[in-house]
């Protein structure tokens, strides 16, 4: 009898936990992400997910100084927001918003080398800061005079930088996106100076000033139509500050600009980050990795160094890490956004050439295990990220090489058996290795020439045809 208890006992405690994380999956699923159902931007979709590897760059009035982009202007009490030398809120506004302005001539600017330097490290599709949350224009906006090419820079034949940004990555073949800040700190019906500005918000109760807000919503409407009617083809609206959105009681209609931006950039993938619903197109963790495969389009934004824009002595990561970063966003179904900041000058650094090329060669090798691959059940163990072909059949089984250490002489994991007389090829060479299987372990040994080097490897192998399909 008490045998029978326990097993109903335990039979019960199964299927309520099986059921409750079923629910709990079917309902995260629902909400937070939603397919689009216009088959333009499910097409573009389909492409940019293909493409695996891209670059954001945070460039504007705050790489003159070298700080935390516009963040400085708000008065948050955190610790990663500082006043840079100014012990003054108010002095420090005056300076950004005066004295920037008119330092900011970035004459080197020469965005197409920062195509050749992105096309080399094997990235595919470009980010641009059209606008921080500062309200700097990085485009040609008739609705402000604060924009680059209205202040130092106007005379400047790439006066209008973002035009030239996305022609010179366009003609490299890249997709191109706009950055946009849906929050504007100069702009008086958002920040007005009648009030303080303690926080992020806006700064003034939208019930009372009803018509205040509707100048920002026309403005914002105004600004992103501008960037999708002047600026050739774009193909993604990347809206940060989440916290501009109904939920927050800050409603800028993203219908209608939604609809205002697709029809003037049919297909354009939306993505109101943070806001889960139909204008996210994809979802965009921000300087981490989700700990799953997720089942829908997403994109970690991660940056080289620890800043999205460029900073004096900046910490880098190494090439090492961004691989490593890459293979495992890619065997959990995303995208990796590198984020890189120019100069005020206008360049990249050499130091990010660098890493960037030591990046490039190896995705030159090993690229066919990143591009175009789809995610495959069993994608991870140990050191090694699993992809697979778009045929199913064939998979990418990827050594991330830890921080300092070398590659081992024998490579191992469990599942993901090769199909038995088949071979296990070094990706970059084509060269066969040595493999056992032992009760669904594998060992791949890898040549002696290999034991010791500091270059993350791919191994390319087939594995047999699930059972259903043999005839
Ligand atoms: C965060 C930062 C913002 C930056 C963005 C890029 O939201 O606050 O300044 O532009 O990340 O992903």
């Amino acid at each position: 009898m008490r045998k029978i208890v326990v097993l109903f006992v335990v039979a019960f405690c199964l299927l309520s936990t099986g059921m409750r994380a079923q629910h709990t999956f079917v309902h995260k699923q629902s909400s937070t992400y939603e397919w689009p159902e216009d088959s333009l931007v499910l097409k573009k979709l389909d492409q940019w997910r293909d493409l695996k590897f891209g670059v954001i760059f945070h460039w504007g009035l705050y790489a003159v100084p070298g700080i935390v982009e516009s963040w400085a202007l708000c008065s948050e009490d955190v610790d990663w927001i500082s006043r840079y030398g100014h012990n003054n809120y108010q002095e420090f506004k005056d300076w950004y918003w005066n004295g920037l302005s008119k330092q900011f001539n970035p004459t080197e600017f020469e965005p197409a080398q920062w195509a050749e330097v992105t096309k080399q490290a094997g990235m595919k599709y470009m980010i641009f800061t059209t606008k921080h949350h500062d309200g700097f224009c990085m485009f040609d906006s008739q609705y402000t005079d604060f924009s680059i090419s209205r202040c130092a820079f106007k005379e400047h034949p790439k006066a209008d930088v973002a035009k030239y940004v996305f022609e010179a990555f366009r003609k490299e073949g890249f997709m191109t996106g706009a950055y946009f800040s849906k929050p504007d700190w100069h702009n008086q019906d958002y920040w007005w100076d009648y009030f303080a500005t303690p926080n992020r918000n806006v700064n003034y109760k939208i019930e009372r000033h009803p018509e205040k807000w509707e100048a920002f919503k026309t403005y914002t409407h105004n600004q992103i139509g501008e960037l999708m009617s002047n600026y050739g083809t774009v193909d993604i609206l990347w809206l940060d500050g989440g916290w501009v959105s109904p939920r927050n009681n800050q409603d800028i209609d993203m219908p209608q600009i939604a609809a205002m931006a697709r029809a003037k950039q049919p297909g354009l993938l939306v993505v109101d980050r943070t806001i889960h619903g139909k204008y996210e197109n994809y979802q965009t963790p921000e300087q981490k990795i989700p700990e799953h495969q997720l089942p829908y389009p997403w994109e970690s934004c991660v940056t080289l160094t620890t800043d999205w824009g460029w900073v004096k002595n900046p910490v880098y990561k190494t090439p090492n890490r961004i691989i490593s970063i890459l293979m495992e966003v890619v065997a959990k179904g995303g995208n990796l956004l590198l984020g890189v900041g120019p100069t005020a000058e206008g360049l990249i650094e050499q130091p990010t050439v660098k890493r960037l090329q030591e990046i490039g060669r190896w995705m030159q090798k090993n690229g066919k295990a990143i591009y175009h691959t789809r995610i495959t059940p069993n994608y991870h163990c140990g050191n090694v990220w699993f992809t697979a072909d778009k045929n199913g059949r064939t998979l990418y089984a990827l050594y991330a090489l830890p921080e300092g250490e070398t590659l081992p002489a024998v490579i191992e994991w469990e599942g993901n058996v090769p199909e038995r007389g088949t071979s296990v090829r070094l990706l970059s060479t084509g060269q066969r290795m040595k493999w056992i299987e032992r009760d669904g372990k594998v060992a791949v040994t890898l040549p002696a020439k290999l034991a010791g080097s500091t270059e993350p490897i791919a191994l390319q192998f087939d594995t047999p045809l699930p059972k259903q399909n043999k005839k």
